[in-house]
């Protein structure tokens, strides 16, 4: 899988991806992920990128200019063409199943940007679907490039270790994750639950399913809820 990011700021994802499962991903050749910085595309002699909102009003917002230069730019840069995706708080929100799609792509073009917003026409012109990853404002997308790169990225066969898997994870099940637990056995007075000192796998998984079903009540109900 190959991941293109555009972005302002491409020193922001220097630590995270040289961290950890992302960078052991790159190393093993998983996934290709290239950094390309917007404003190297911007034609002016102050690099400009952004400008006042036609119609007025605050803020300034991403020219359609540069980005679309980039994206072509980008784009030849391998065969395959990668789905362009927008990171903005108008989005679609970004949750497991969509980063389970998305892990199945064979290259994805992300486009994060800074300032109130994007031109409308990058949206158009680009074809770009557009995610968010939540509720809140970010003062750019470079965290949301960050959050879906990793969520993908821990997803393709071999990004994790061979005794970790993902289909145990919070949300895969559209549940949360049963309590887990390690040594020692007794903690500050409290104990690991009997069951799993049992060595019963049957009982284990039992007792797993329905401390998630539990937890999933308590704590989220409306995962619940939902389809
Ligand atoms: Cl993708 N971008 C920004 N700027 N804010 C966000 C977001 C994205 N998702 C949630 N908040």
């Amino acid at each position: 899988m190959r991941i293109d990011v555009l972005t302002l700021f491409p020193e922001m994802f220097v630590s995270p991806l040289s961290t950890s499962i992302l960078k052991r991903a790159q190393d093993k050749g998983l996934i290709d992920i290239v950094l390309t910085n917007i404003r190297d595309f911007a034609t002016d002699n102050y690099r400009k990128v952004d400008d006042k909102p036609y119609g007025g009003g605050p803020g300034m917002v991403m020219m359609p200019g540069p980005v679309f230069d980039c994206d072509e730019y980008v784009q030849k840069l391998s065969p395959e063409k990668g789905r362009v995706i927008l990171l903005t708080p108008q989005g679609q929100k970004f949750n497991q199943k969509k980063a389970c799609q998305l892990s199945k792509e064979k290259r994805l073009i992300l486009i994060a940007g800074k300032y109130e917003g994007f031109d409308e026409r990058i949206r158009i012109g680009l074809g770009a679907e557009q995610i968010s990853i939540g509720d809140y404002v970010l003062s750019g997308g470079e965290l949301a490039a960050m959050v879906i790169i990793d969520t993908i990225v821990r997803l393709l066969p071999g990004a994790l270790g061979d005794e970790d898997s993902p289909k145990d994870d919070s949300f895969s099940q559209g549940l949360l994750e049963y309590p887990q637990y390690t040594r020692p056995e007794v903690f500050r007075g409290m104990k690991v639950p009997d069951i799993l000192l049992s060595g019963d796998h049957k009982k284990i998984a039992e007792w797993r399913h329905q401390q998630a079903l539990e937890r999933t009540k308590k704590y989220r109900p409306d995962l619940l809820k939902m389809e």
